[in-house]
């Protein structure tokens, strides 16, 4: 006979930063032990991601848990394994739910228990796309690695110990691409990056943007190869890869191959169960899906973007951190017969390597204005951009920002001040932001 179903009053179904930023959440709104529990198909309590292509991956003194648990990446407290058993919020690691029936409000894992609840939130996040899955040739060698999670951000430690000072190919050109390029020359590795688009990061950058970052990646010795992609791989007798093919027609050694092709937010559980959007499980501002007592936050939900009057779906930390608060706050408002203000979310989206480190807030539409110093040879380069559409700032990039002009850009993508003179605002750059 089956075991009898484990019933809690909350499940959060996924243990990463929005199950992080969701579970303190409950705490500070106060929650009874034994009311809330998380599922985790990782075997560790929830963490700030980010770190995964940053400090993980340091040559010395890198960053390991339990030094970057949630929710450290905001100045907050680090919630560690007893502070889950203090609060009775029950970790459930190592866990894969594999089917979710959202009728009967139960749960099964891989291993046939089944979990129930009276309210769900998925916080499941994204999967990698692989390059296995398009068939490319000889992409299940050893040593062609992703990064979601920690295991795979311990393989690539390995595959750096095992392949010291090798050739390293970079397979994507956006965040994973970028961050991870970095963090293999810095780990002294003979880098070459490979992506079929003009420039890297094409979702956000511009060209006079990009121009900056290539140009800097240059000058730390990393090789570019632009307008392809990879169509095969070769192979030593171990498995182990020793060459990327590329679609036209050059070929590159490799030790090791990283591929950053793009997430794919992991909503196949659902299926059928739940109105859908932009790839994602549609919510209203409170993160409450289609059906009644669902919530979808973080990298999953296709939310009401209130100030661009659409629904959108963001593959960032921020949000994953926000949505889990406002989706917490607004199921604890309902339950005492109270209601939260609705989402209102400016996007804002940051990546770092080497030295240079950058930040965006708002809307990257319409007309791109390039402010500044982008020469990817200047001792102290600083510039951005704004994007202005109907006559109004809607965007702002900013590289190298203190943390006041950071403040600043933000404060004018959220204000969204006219411009009369586009010609103007590139003259005054930054101190335009300075003014608003
Ligand atoms: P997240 O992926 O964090 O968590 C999902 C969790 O659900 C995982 O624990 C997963 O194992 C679990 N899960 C999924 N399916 C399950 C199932 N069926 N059963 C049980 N568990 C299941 N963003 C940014 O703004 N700045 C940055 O610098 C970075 N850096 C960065 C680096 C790397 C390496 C990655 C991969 C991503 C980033 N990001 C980022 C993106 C950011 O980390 C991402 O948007 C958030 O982690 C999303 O949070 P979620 O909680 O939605 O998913
Ligand atoms: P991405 O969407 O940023 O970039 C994918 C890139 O893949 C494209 O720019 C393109 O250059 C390239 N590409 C597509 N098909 C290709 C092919 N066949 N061959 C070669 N290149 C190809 O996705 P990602 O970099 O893989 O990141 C994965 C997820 O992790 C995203 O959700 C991202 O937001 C998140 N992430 C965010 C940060 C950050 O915000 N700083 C850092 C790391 C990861």
């Amino acid at each position: 006979m089956a075991a009898e179903a484990k019933h809690f009053k909350y499940v959060i179904l996924g243990g990463g930063v929005a199950a992080g930023y969701a579970a303190r959440e409950f705490g500070s709104q106060g929650v009874k032990p034994g009311e809330l529990a998380i599922i985790s198909k990782e075997p560790v309590a929830p963490y700030e991601r980010p770190a995964l292509s940053k400090g993980y991956l340091f040559p010395q003194n890198a960053a390991r848990l339990p030094g970057f648990h949630t929710c450290v990446g905001t100045g907050g407290d680090r919630l560690l394994p007893q502070w889950y058993s203090h609060k009775g919020i029950e970790l459930i690691l190592s866990t894969e739910i594999v089917k979710a029936d959202l009728a009967s409000k139960t749960l099964t894992t891989a291993a046939g228990a089944t979990f129930t609840y009276d309210t769900l939130l998925i916080a499941t996040g994204s999967s990698v796309i692989k390059l296995t899955d398009f068939g490319v040739q000889g992409a299940e060698s050893n040593n062609i690695l992703y990064l979601r999670d920690i295991a795979d951000a311990d393989k690539l430690v390995a595959a750096m110990q095992a392949k010291k000072d090798g050739k390293a190919v970079v397979v994507g050109g956006g965040y994973i691409g970028l961050e991870l390029g970095a963090a293999l020359k810095i780990n002294n590795f003979d880098v070459t990056m490979v992506y079929p688009e003009p420039w890297c990061m094409p979702r956000l950058f511009t060209a006079g943007i990009a121009h900056f970052y290539e140009g800097y990646y240059a000058s730390k010795g990393i090789k570019i190869v632009k307008g392809t992609v990879a169509s095969g791989f070769d192979a030593d007798a171990n498995g182990d890869v020793t060459a990327v093919k590329l679609k036209d027609g050059r070929v590159l050694e490799a030790d090791i191959v990283i591929v950053g092709v793009g997430g794919r937010p992991l909503t196949g559980l659902f299926k059928g169960q739940v109105d859908e959007e932009k790839g994602g499980l549609k919510t209203d501002a409170f993160f409450e899906t289609s059906v009644a007592g669902v919530y979808a936050i973080g990298d999953v939900a296709a939310f009401p973007m209130k100030l661009y009057n659409e629904q959108r779906r963001v593959e960032h930390v921020d949000h994953a951190r926000k949505s889990a608060e406002q989706a917490v706050k607004a199921i604890k408002a309902k339950e005492s017969g109270e209601s939260v203000a609705e989402y209102d979310y400016l996007p804002y989206f940051y990546s770092r390597s080497f030295d240079v480190a950058w930040q965006f807030y708002g809307d990257n539409v319409g007309d791109d204005v390039l402010f500044g110093d982008n020469d990817p040879a200047s001792a102290k380069p600083k510039f951005g951009s704004y994007w202005v559409k109907d006559g109004k700032v809607v965007g702002v990039f900013l590289e190298g920002g203190s943390a006041e002009e950071n403040q600043a850009i933000a404060k004018v993508a959220r204000a969204q001040p006219p411009v009369a003179d586009v010609e103007a605002l590139k003259k005054e750059g930054l101190e335009f932001a300075a003014k608003v």
